[in-house]
């Protein structure tokens, strides 16, 4: 994992935000796989941003949210595909037929998740995976306990992220007790992963997500696996890490290495 400290929440959105920049440019057709929350609200904003006045170009990508709520139709202000229309999809040129998010209000939940898993297949597999973190340590909605090979199901959402995400909801009681989400399996088979953390109330989970052992209690601990995984934190978030450690050399040489290089994550680059 390389980890990048950014000094607040606006400056570890814009960085992320950047990344993202750099590889729309250089793979216009990148499968691009989305979060929602609070901590992304910032990061497309900046892509909205980056599109307006500086021409990014979102016409030929293909996006894969990581979840969805079960029973809330797209048209529900609490629902993700709710959330990313009002927060990216509609204010960018991205082609409506290429946005893809899980639908929770399937007749038939258990074939929704395997096609989506096989929509993913078809286009080749996620480029690029932009993950948040729960209070619980879940990564998409994989909560304690979910297997580290997973792929997209349905699960039931932990008390803590019904306590994170039920004040979202007019009426608390409403929020949805299961979801459909991308499995951890899915998550790793992606070709990069950035993972945004932001606040101190993130610092204690990311520690033990990123420096404690891996555990599926912790799902986010499984992307000490990944092999081209950046975590990006603001200072507050990263309060609990013991080892920031210096800027990481990445061995690899790609597009991605280029581009944290570049934005100063890594420091240099070999064969
Ligand atoms: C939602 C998702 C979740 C969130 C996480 C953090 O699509 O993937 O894992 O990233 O719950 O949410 P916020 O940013 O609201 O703290």
């Amino acid at each position: 994992m390389e980890i990048s400290i950014q000094p607040d929440a606006a400056a570890a959105a814009e960085f992320v935000a950047r990344l993202i920049q750099q590889e729309v440019q250089s793979r216009p057709r990148l499968v691009l796989g989305l979060a929602t929350g609070r901590t992304m609200e910032p990061v497309y904003a900046q892509l909205i941003r980056m599109h307006r006045s500086e021409g990014l170009d979102f016409s030929a990508c293909r996006t894969f949210n990581l979840d969805e709520y079960v029973g809330l139709p797209g048209t529900d202000p609490n629902s993700y595909r709710h959330y990313m229309e009002a927060h990216l999809f509609q204010a960018v040129n991205i082609n409506p037929a290429n946005t893809r998010v899980p639908d929770g209000t399937a007749e038939n939940l258990a074939s929704e998740c395997a096609d989506y898993e096989d929509r993913i297949q078809a286009v080749g597999g996620i480029d690029f995976q932009l993950l948040g973190i729960g209070l619980s340590g879940h990564i998409g909605f994989n909560e304690p306990s979910s297997p580290f090979a997973s792929r997209t199901r349905v699960v039931t959402l932990a008390p803590a992220t019904r306590e994170q995400n039920s004040p979202l909801f007019r009426d608390p009681g409403q929020m949805p007790r299961q979801a459909i989400t991308m499995g951890m399996g899915t998550i790793l088979e992606s070709r990069q992963c950035v993972l945004l953390a932001t606040g101190g109330d993130k610092a204690a989970i990311l520690a033990a997500a990123v420096e404690g052992p891996l555990n599926t209690m912790v799902p986010a601990s499984v992307l000490q696996l990944h092999p081209n995984c950046v975590i990006v934190v603001d200072e507050a978030a990263a309060r609990g890490l013991n080892r920031p450690g210096p800027a990481p050399r990445v061995r690899r040489k790609d597009q991605f290495a280029d581009s944290l290089v570049k934005s100063g994550i890594a420091s240099t680059t070999s064969t």
